[in-house]
């Protein structure tokens, strides 16, 4: 299965694309995640990608269609793969047609539907784990222990990109930018919208009541 998750900064996609990665056997793709991994080793990739993520804008179609296509490249997708935060433009959309060879390919979008002021919140509380990417938020999913990772006990950090000036900049670029993808995947037929305004484990069971239906579908077809 191959899923694209849609939304805004800070609608829950990565939240939600490890849960479902965790069940359905699935590898999690986050560009997002690719790119700080690149920042952190200091990369010629790292350093371009870094000067556009601190101003909360997004980083040039060329350099995340070539990232993205290399890994996509690398093969062992397990029974798919979800993209968490890749396409973010119409541009990128279409490249990622390109590489798989036709919408055919991208079997559901699912679109984290979040209210801006929803999103300033969370983003001003999150934190993450530089070293095992786990991610929490102060309020509404703290680690067990204050800013110290539940998962591999390391101190947690607050994104450079989480100040209240760089979410505004980013969600104004969402709007602009990757807002248009909606219509876009609608007009196709790949859409589901989940109001992602609920709790964590509520919009886990939407999206997970939207997969089933889409695996016993394709189980009556005879497709895997
Ligand atoms: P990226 O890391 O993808 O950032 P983003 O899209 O802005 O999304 P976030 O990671 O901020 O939020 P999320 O939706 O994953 O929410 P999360 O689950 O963490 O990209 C960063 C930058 O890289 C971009 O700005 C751009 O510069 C560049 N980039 C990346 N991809 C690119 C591309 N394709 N093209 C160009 N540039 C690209 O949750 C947020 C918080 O809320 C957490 O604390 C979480 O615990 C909490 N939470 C989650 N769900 C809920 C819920 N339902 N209820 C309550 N709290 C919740």
């Amino acid at each position: 299965m191959r899923i694209i998750v849609l939304g805004p900064p800070g609608a829950g996609k990565g939240t939600q694309a490890k849960l479902l990665a965790e069940k359905y056997g699935l590898e999690h793709i986050s560009t997002g995640d690719m790119l700080r991994e690149e920042v952190k080793r200091g990369s010629k990739l790292g350093n371009i990608a870094k000067e556009y993520m601190d101003q909360g804008l997004l980083v040039p179609d060329n350099v995340i269609v070539e990232m993205i296509a290399e890994r996509l490249g690398e093969g062992s997708m397990g029974k798919g793969f979800i993209l968490d935060g890749f396409p973010r433009t119409l541009s990128q959309a279409k490249a990622l047609e390109d590489v798989l060879g036709g919408m055919a390919d991208i079997d559901m979008v699912i679109y984290i539907d979040v209210d801006d002021d929803v999103v300033v919140r969370r983003l001003g509380g999150r934190r993450s784990c530089p070293k095992c990417g786990a991610v929490y938020h102060i309020v509404n999913n703290p680690p067990k222990n204050d800013e110290i990772c539940d998962k591999c006990g390391h101190p947690l950090i607050i994104r450079d990109d989480d100040r209240e000036d760089v979410i505004r900049k980013r969600l104004d670029e969402y709007r602009k930018r990757t807002s248009p993808l909606i219509d876009y995947y609608m007009k196709r037929g790949k859409l589901v919208r989940v109001d992602g305004n609920k709790d964590i484990y509520c919009v886990f069971s939407e999206i997970c009541i939207h997969m089933d239906k889409f695996f016993k579908s394709s189980a009556m077809e005879g497709k895997e």
